[in-house]
């Protein structure tokens, strides 16, 4: 298009940006930093509270927006919002009519979808940031007419109570709302399933989650060729799915490989097989699934859908397009003879009959009772025989998913659903326990969860720490200050194996499901204590050295220092002594109030599988990544760092030579040990000549002055190299940078050593 008008980039602006080859188009390999600053303040209207202010930024002291939401929905009448919640899902809107008149099934779906996400290996996903309203999630093929779910349903009550109730909330209440209205006649005699408030919503889609390559619906290409184990740390079989296909693995019908598939994708999720079974079985226990048609009649999904339907994705032409002429899934049929209660038809039903395959009126494989099963037991009774979900007196034959007759044909789950079909009450108690489980367990520890109907019960799941007592004051925290002071003048130990401790024991956080940090001292616990990212030998010197001056401490004051407090003072004291050798005189925020957990109160196993680093760029560890520049970004990430606070403790961590073996790898200085900006100075020299060694994860540099050859890893080579890090590393290594980075540093550390000081947001 030659017209005047094609070549003014102002008049065709929006079009080229839209369609503008990005970074990331250009070089696929350039390590992204979006994630960093992703769902900004500014995406969201300012009366509504920012996700990130859930964890403590250095500003230890101000008042953060988080305390504005903790506020904002202790405000709100609990017992109230219960029951507009139990009317919006007992009304029946003609807009999306309620199957069975309720909801609540719907409900239940919703919340699960919601939580489901959510994997163990980097706590992503879940239900804590109500991400389920934003793409891709609204619109994955298994989230269909979920939308109907939150708009047509929920939107109502979530416009009463506005800001002081976000979606994510709202969405798990529905949900425990939803079950309670189909455990009792008398929904206000319930007692209230446990649920704890404080999810803050996200208003822009998170760019740091991995979801998958595929680039299609439902394609899978995550268990590789030979269709062998999941790719980490996906927890879903295929792209667009919450966990296994329904059919069977990619549609096939093989019960015995679903059951194979549904155990390791709901380990993922952290859930052992007990609690699988009590969450399927329970969920199937409600509702039914939809597919009155094949889904050649339904349109695109909301992001997808055109602009007049406002946000409203997969509109059917089939009938109605709603109630009896529903299509969602494709499978269609209800699990149990009433499906709006709580009762044990799901059981009664999956060892009453035998199944056979059959197919929905949508196509999708099924199973249905068999006619000699259905005769040997004396025909459908009202026990089994379905209630029609909008006419009266219409029966129907149960259904079953591949995936439901997995859970008496496995062998792992087969016996626990044996025992469940035997004994109704351990189900029930079972199944309310996994559904809290599954609803709660990316919102960290307890003192998180807001409002009245938090357990008093530890879950061991939660990792426990116990609740601070008699903290000690600013005269001991000098005093202790002092006593390790004397330490490092001692040689009892050094500035890096104390910065290595402190950092070992805070950098396991991660602001996905607030698991990790510093409280409760777990790193001087089994499995922390031995991992060897932590340099075991250094940390066992440290603990020794810290347990001791703590039992010297207690056992004279009545106030007791916990050894949780004294790694992070301890650090702080190493950071603040080698900042003393450069010159600069900085105070590291401290500030008392940590407790320590017991070796029984932790789950050994789980720390393993979630928490344990294999790569950690800060510490120059890495145990197989080719990546390691990219990880030390997602690992940023995690302790919700921003880029500059990320490239200040990498250089700062160098020169303090807190790498997690003793290699000196990155360590670019002559002076390690003192905390100043060599580093930066020293990677940004252009003289010094880079070259690969052997495996190519380390580089040898030859410096023109003759000086002893530096070695480096990708990640030190990253903050010279990509031109977003390197912008920053300049900042440092120039003539007056060289205080700022001091600071920049200690801050940084203080908000890690920090980043799970719950307690501390008023
Ligand atoms: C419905 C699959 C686990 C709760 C459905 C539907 C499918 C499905 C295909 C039909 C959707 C429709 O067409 O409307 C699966 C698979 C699971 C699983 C493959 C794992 C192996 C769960 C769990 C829960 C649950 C763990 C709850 C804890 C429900 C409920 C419905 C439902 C309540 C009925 C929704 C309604 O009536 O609208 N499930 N599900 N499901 N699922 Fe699951």
């Amino acid at each position: 298009d030659a017209s005047p008008a094609a070549k003014c980039p102002f008049n065709h602006g929006k079009k080229q940006l839209v369609e503008a080859t990005t970074n990331g188009d250009w070089w696929p390999n350039q390590i992204d930093l979006r994630h960093l600053s992703q769902d900004p303040s500014s995406a969201r209207p300012s009366s509504v509270p920012h996700p990130t202010s859930s964890t403590v930024s250095s500003k230890l002291s101000s008042p953060r927006e988080a305390t504005t939401y903790k506020s904002k929905f202790e405000s709100i009448d609990l017992r109230q919002l219960r029951r507009d919640v139990h009317a919006a899902i007992t009304t029946s809107n003609p807009a999306w009519p309620a199957d069975y008149g309720t909801y609540a099934p719907l409900m239940v779906r919703l919340a699960w979808h919601s939580a489901g996400t959510y994997r163990v290996f980097d706590g992503r996903g879940g239900g804590n940031s109500g991400n389920i309203r934003l793409a891709p999630l609204n619109s994955w093929p298994d989230n269909a007419n979920l939308d109907k779910a939150r708009n047509v349903v929920l939107w109502p009550v979530k416009k009463k109570y506005g800001s002081k109730l976000s979606w994510a909330d709202l969405i798990i209440l529905a949900g425990n709302v939803a079950i309670e209205s189909m455990m009792g006649e008398d929904f206000e005699s319930v007692e209230p399933l446990w649920f704890g408030g404080g999810r803050v919503d996200a208003f822009a889609p998170e760019t740091d989650v991995y979801w998958g390559i595929e680039k299609e619906w439902l394609q899978d290409e995550r268990h590789g060729d030979a269709g062998g184990e999941l790719e980490e740390p996906l927890s879903a079989d295929q792209m667009g799915l919450i966990y296994v296909n329904p059919e069977g693995p990619g549609g096939n019908p093989d019960i015995q490989a679903s059951g194979r598939h549904i155990l390791s994708t709901f380990g993922r999720m952290g859930m052992n097989a007990r609690e699988t079974v009590a969450l399927i079985a329970g969920g199937h226990t409600f509702g039914k699934a939809h597919g009155a048609a094949p889904d050649s009649h339904v349109g695109p999904e909301p992001e997808g859908a055109p602009i007049e339907n406002l946000g409203m994705g997969w509109k059917s032409d089939y009938g109605s397009g709603k109630g009896k002429d529903t299509i969602t899934s494709g499978l269609e049929g209800a699990w149990t003879a009433h499906p709006d209660r709580w009762d044990h038809g799901f059981f009664t039903n999956l060892y009453r009959y035998d199944w056979e395959q059959t197919k929905s009126p949508a196509g999708a494989i099924q199973w249905t009772p068999t006619d000699e099963s259905i005769e040997r037991n004396g025909g459908l009774d009202a026990a089994t025989a379905v209630v029609d979900a909008h006419v009266d007196g219409l029966k129907h034959l149960p259904i079953m998913f591949t995936s439901d007759l997995a859970l008496r044909y496995d062998p792992v789950m087969g016996p626990i659903s044996e025992e469940y079909h035997a004994y109704h009450d351990i189900f029930t108690e079972e199944w309310k326990r996994a559904w809290y489980k599954l609803c709660h367990r990316d919102m960290g520890p307890k003192s998180r969860h807001l409002g009245p109907y938090v357990p008093k019960e530890d879950m061991r799941w939660q990792d426990p720490i116990p609740e601070p007592s008699s903290a000690i004051d600013v005269d001991d925290v000098a005093n202790l200050k002092a006593t390790v002071l004397k330490a490092i003048d001692e040689s009892k130990a050094s500035v890096s194996d104390l910065v290595k401790a402190a950092w070992a024991s805070a950098s396991t956080y991660r602001c996905t499901d607030h698991r990790g940090g510093a409280n409760g001292g777990r790193v001087r616990l089994e499995p922390q204590t031995n991992w060897v990212a932590n340099d075991p030998s250094s940390l066992a010197k440290v603990v020794t050295l810290l347990e001791g001056i703590q039992a010297d401490f207690n056992s004279k004051s009545s106030r007791q220092v916990s050894f949780a407090d004294l790694v992070v003072l301890a650090g702080g004291v190493a950071v603040e002594h080698a900042a003393k050798k450069a010159g600069s005189e900085v105070t590291v925020p401290f500030v008392p109030g940590r407790t320590d957990a017991s070796q029984d109160a932790t789950d050994v196993q789980s720390f393993n599988k979630a928490l344990k680093p294999s790569v950690d760029g800060f510490r120059n560890y890495n145990e197989s990544s080719d990546r390691p520049e990219h990880d030390l970004f997602d690992r940023a990430h995690l302790l919700s760092l921003s880029a500059p606070e990320t490239v200040a403790l990498v250089g700062g961590l160098r020169v303090l030579n807190a790498n997690s073996d003793s290699m000196q790898v990155g360590v670019l200085t002559e002076r390690p040990g003192v905390l100043d900006a060599s580093f930066f100075e020293n990677i940004l020299d252009l003289s010094t000549d880079w070259a690969a060694t052997g495996d190519g994860k380390l580089y040898l540099g030859t410096r023109a002055d003759g000086g002893r050859p530096w070695v480096a890893s990708r990640v030190d080579l990253a903050m010279a190299s990509n031109s977003q890090l390197r912008a920053i590393s300049e900042v440092y290594a120039s003539d007056d940078g060289k205080d700022a980075f001091v600071q920049d540093f200690v801050d940084a550390f203080a908000k890690v050593m920090n980043l799970d000081r719950f307690d501390l947001l008023a």
